[in-house]
């Protein structure tokens, strides 16, 4: 294709969405090493792939998360309703809000007065839940909010003086490095008053070979889940990645919690993108595409602190591999 046209093609197509993807891809393709963003994982394959994720064997993040919010269920929202005053529920990255569903049905049991306003990068993941919820939780007051975390939260934390409890599940927290998951911390707790709250869902270091195979499933769905983002990439940025050139590497380090994934080229390759924009891969060169940090307990406590929380409580499950943390805003 020529290049000028493929470039004015992209342009005329591109929202402001669209352009930050490809700036974001070129300069990570062009640092060295190679990076991509993984908050790009989540198109709608993407979205797809981390649902069969959640469910195959080796993952257990998630099966933790809901053993929590099931058995422990009454407890964790007592502390939501609080004095039983109004209050907003935001989930950042509420995904399907499968993880959150048990909590809405009985808070919408107890008759609790909140409006949930979860927060999701996915475009697809809000208009489902802003149409879907109503239907499975009738009664249920939402108003989801596509974008990025922070820009979201201010507009949610702005838009009302009623109480606020803030949901992040998942171990989403993992996915930044350690320094920006504290400042990812405190600047949620700028935007929150004294005495809102965070319920924390974060993943414990454990066994480094349970963590490693919940990275590395047999089925290889973490692998296309990987692979997924430069088929993204090949579709809206107009690259030619050829998928069987790269392998999945997952990796765990005990010694810092840090589990990490990559991508490696097989072979010295050229991709172009956008027509234009070449990028050289030596064989063995990789690209780093993920961090899921995994945490000890007190770790997560001087986390919590070092951001201007209280912790006050914490939900394990029965193997002790996942807590769900309550912090209070000090
Ligand atoms: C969304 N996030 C917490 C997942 C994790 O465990 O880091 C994403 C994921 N990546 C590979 N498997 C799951």
């Amino acid at each position: 294709m020529n290049t000028h046209f493929a470039h004015m093609e992209l342009n005329e197509a591109i929202n402001h969405k669209t352009s930050q993807f490809y700036d974001d891809v070129i300069a990570g393709l062009r640092s060295t090493p190679k990076r991509l963003n993984s908050k790009y994982f989540y198109d709608a394959n993407g979205d797809k792939l981390f649902q069969e994720l959640m469910s195959c064997p080796e993952y257990y993040p998630t099966k933790c998360e809901l053993e929590i919010f099931s058995k422990r269920t009454a407890e964790i929202c007592k502390k939501m309703i609080a004095d039983g005053d109004a209050f907003e529920l935001i989930e950042l990255g509420a995904g399907d809000a499968m993880k959150s569903t048990c909590l809405l049905q009985y808070l919408l049991e107890q008759k609790a007065d909140f409006t949930y306003i979860p927060i999701d990068i996915s475009e697809n993941v809000i208009s489902y839940l802003n149409i879907s919820l109503p239907l499975t939780l009738p009664g249920i007051k939402i108003n989801g909010l596509n974008g990025e975390y922070f820009d979201m939260l201010k507009q949610a934390a702005s838009n009302s003086g009623k109480r606020k409890v803030v949901l992040f599940l998942g171990s989403n927290i993992g996915n930044m490095p350690v320094d920006k998951a504290i400042d990812f911390c405190s600047y949620l707790r700028r935007h929150l008053s004294k005495g809102d709250m965070a319920l924390m869902g974060i993943d414990l270091q454990k066994n480094p070979k349970t963590v490693l195979a919940a990275y590395n499933d047999q089925g290889g769905i973490t692998k296309r889940f990987n692979l997924n983002l430069l088929t993204r990439i090949n579709r809206e940025l107009n690259a030619n990645f050829e998928l069987t050139k790269f392998d999945h590497y997952p990796t765990y380090d005990p010694e810092t919690g840090a589990c990490k994934s990559y991508l490696v080229s097989l072979q010295d390759q050229e991709v172009i993108i956008n027509g234009k924009e070449k990028v050289q891969f030596l064989k063995d060169e990789y690209i780093y595409m993920e961090i899921s940090q995994k945490f000890t307990v007190l770790q997560t406590e001087q986390m919590a602190e070092k951001a201007g929380f209280k912790p006050v409580d914490r939900f394990f499950d029965s193997k002790k591999w996942f807590v769900d943390a309550v912090w209070i805003a000090g």
